[in-house]
């Protein structure tokens, strides 16, 4: 069978699976991974089960402030991706609802999320953080490349950093809340401010600053390494660096929204998502995150976690509301975006 045939027969089995209680014609998503990845996923869903899926891309923060503005009369049905803190402070402050779905078939982290929150996120993607260089810019510039995240506080490497802001994105907040689990809250804000000296812009999304990186716009981001691989696979001269000191990584979730107009398609899709076929199409559109389904097929290109310096990401903790509000209000004191976008 040829793999798009494998792949429908197989969705058409998990549809079917959810049998009948398709009522919903409409489905309301804010997705928070890529643009590609979110719209070749809803496109599926729409074949496969008829349902019309209503969809914008939004940054993991972002999202998180929408559905805190509009809790009690939601907008939005299901918050697909993204990394996973946000999801589970939403999860804390009742925003997001259990979908029931059937965890049984994912990896421990992935599990770890839904436990966290009573089943409320579930874990559907995992990706290490780490630093993208366009090797082109930093050999004409004279640069030597960085190996550790103290490397980027280097005076040579002024105006050539670019990383989000993590109010808005969630990339960014793994970032923050990764130097604080790696270096201590003091001397990760250290680092934080003596890197940000360095940085040419705050971007409203995650993985913006590599795309620039790409396009020559700056030498260095600070993202998610599958992203870094992504241009690399796409022949843009971007080379990912595991930091020396070691490294953060984000679970990617998905949570239904307290009081979604379309809970059975929102169950629908959460189910979907879960699904082993669904989470190896990201890769087709080059979104390289390791799938949560033990069944899924590993993407090649996606970095090897076993082979990365990985800390134990402390998701309670850092996933917690009143953490991340401390934290986000400090590096705006002490780190701070200079021009912050709209
Ligand atoms: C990219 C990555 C995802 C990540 C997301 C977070 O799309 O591929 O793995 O979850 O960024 O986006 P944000 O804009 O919130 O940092």
């Amino acid at each position: 069978m040829k793999k798009t045939n494998v792949i429908s027969a197989a969705i058409l089995l998990a549809t079917s699976a959810m049998g009948s209680t398709v009522h919903a014609e409409e489905l309301n998503v804010v997705c928070s991974s890529e643009q590609d990845h979110c719209d070749l996923v809803a496109q599926t869903f729409e074949a496969e089960t008829g349902i019309d899926v209503l969809m914008v891309r939004k940054s993991t923060g972002e999202t998180l402030a929408q559905v805190r503005a509009e809790a009690g009369n939601p907008k939005i049905d299901v918050w697909y991706a993204g990394t996973g803190d946000p999801h589970i402070i939403a999860a804390e402050e009742g925003l997001t609802q259990p979908s029931g779905a059937d965890t049984s078939e994912l990896l421990g982290w992935a599990r770890n999320m839904a436990d966290i929150t009573n089943g409320r996120a579930i874990g559907i993607y995992a990706g290490a953080l780490g630093i993208g260089y366009n090797s082109e810019i930093l050999e004409e510039k004279g640069i030597a490349p960085p190996e550790c995240w103290a490397d980027l506080a280097d005076p040579r490497f002024a105006g050539e950093v670019q990383v989000a802001n993590p109010n808005s994105s969630g990339t960014a907040y793994t970032e923050l809340a990764t130097f604080v689990q790696l270096f201590g809250e003091d001397d990760g804000f250290r680092l934080l401010g003596e890197i940000g000296k360095n940085v040419n812009s705050y971007t409203k999304s995650g993985s913006a600053p590599t795309k620039a990186a790409a396009r020559g716009e700056t030498g260095v981001s600070i993202s998610f390494m599958h992203g870094m691989v992504q241009q690399t696979v796409a022949g843009f001269p971007i080379v990912t660096v595991a930091p020396c000191e070691g490294t953060g990584y984000e679970v990617g979730a998905v949570s239904v929204i307290e009081g979604a107009r379309n809970f059975e398609a929102a169950q629908n899709w959460v189910e979907f998502v879960l699904t082993p076929e669904v989470q190896a199409l990201a890769a087709q559109v080059g979104s390289y995150q390791v799938p949560s389904n033990s069944n899924s097929v590993m993407p090649p290109e996606a970095p090897d976690l076993a082979s990365i310096k990985l800390i134990d990401y402390d998701f309670a903790t850092y996933g917690a509301s009143d953490t991340r509000a401390r934290l986000l209000e400090r590096w705006d004191t002490e780190v701070g975006d200079p021009n912050p976008q709209q």
